[in-house]
């Protein structure tokens, strides 16, 4: 296990990451910090008090003092606001930007050597300002996008099939908004391909409603928007860097040349381990995909370009 991991952001995603890490016992202790005075404290506390029950010895303590979190081994970025019913991902640039700097800043402070997953939206131009602003190499610096859209493409399949959604296998790249790209020709069902399984109109359907995954939510809940299926989706990354175990895994990446793409944050499949990034996976695309790829970090860059950082 880790010694410890923060957590910014003690609002829905990072107070329920912050739950699962512990349930998880990844690591010794569990910093949460955020601006608002006494959130991460009552929540860390009412958490590390679950341990008991669940069986967990992590130690969860909420500050709104960087301090606390010095020599952290991985940092878990969520501060910042989250969408309302009609907005994008998008239309947070400004404040999460501001926000997202700031921290960064206190994580190159306290933890020089540490890995920053990043969850705040919109993601891929968060990747970036996190990546300027630690100065950290990409290795170090990645973002929360494909593990969640693919675990919600698995489950539409899952339910559209009526098999477990274990035995699916898929992979959402691009960046994380409407132009990301579920990969159909990489989806199988114990290793039959998907295409043998469900009439294309079926599929399309599916493929529409996972680029939609998260306004669904947001049209559910009018205040605030999804959470639980955003921290497994972190966990599940924050788990396969403290195991070591080389998964690969759909993440937003700094790519350099990688699929024709360069100087620009997208979602790949990358190979997770202690080091963060450990490889760059490059798969072959259909043309229809790799295009779609290039339209998709088109969109990322056009948004990163107005913060003229
Ligand atoms: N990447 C993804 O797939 C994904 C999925 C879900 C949510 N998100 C994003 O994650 C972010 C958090 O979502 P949420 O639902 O937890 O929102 P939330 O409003 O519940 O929580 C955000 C928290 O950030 C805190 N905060 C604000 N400024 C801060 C700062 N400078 N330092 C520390 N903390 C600060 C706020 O006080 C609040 O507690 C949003 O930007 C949301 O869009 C991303």
């Amino acid at each position: 296990m880790f010694n410890k991991i923060t957590v910014v952001g003690a609002g829905n995603v990072g107070a329920t990451a912050a739950q699962r890490l512990a349930e998880k016992n990844l690591a010794r202790s569990i910093v949460m910090v955020d601006v608002v005075e006494g959130v991460p404290q009552g929540k860390a506390l009412d958490q590390w008090q679950s341990g008991p029950v669940e069986g967990y010895d992590t130690r969860v303590l909420g500050t709104n003092d960087y301090d606390a979190a010095q020599g952290s081994e991985l940092f878990v970025v969520t501060a910042g606001i989250a969408r309302k019913p009609g907005m994008s991902r998008d239309d947070l640039v400004k404040t999460n930007a501001g926000i997202v700097k700031s921290v960064s800043e206190q994580i190159k402070r306290v933890a020089p050597d540490s890995l920053v997953i990043v969850v705040s939206n919109p993601l891929d131009a968060m990747c970036y300002v996190a990546f300027k602003n630690t100065g950290f190499p990409r290795e170090r610096v990645f973002g929360m996008a494909g593990v969640l859209d693919t675990a919600r493409y698995r489950m539409f399949l899952g339910e559209a099939l009526d098999v477990s959604v274990e035995d699916i296998s898929a992979m959402v790249l691009g960046g994380h908004g409407d132009t990301m790209v579920p990969l159909v020709s990489y989806t199988t069902v114990s290793g039959i391909p998907v295409s043998q399984l469900i009439e294309p109109e079926r599929l399309q359907a599916i493929v529409d409603r996972t680029r939609n995954g998260g306004a669904e939510i947001v049209a559910h809940l009018k205040t605030g928007s999804a959470y639980y299926a955003p921290s497994s989706a972190a966990v599940q990354m924050v788990e396969a860097i403290v195991l070591d175990k080389k998964r690969v895994l759909p993440c937003s990446a700094w790519l350099q040349g990688e699929y024709g793409l360069k100087d620009v944050y997208c979602g790949v499949p990358v190979k997770l381990g202690r080091r963060g990034i450990e490889q760059i996976v490059q798969i072959t695309l259909t043309p229809d995909e790799q295009a779609a790829l290039r339209r998709s970090a088109d969109a990322v860059r056009e948004l990163t370009d107005k913060l003229k950082i």
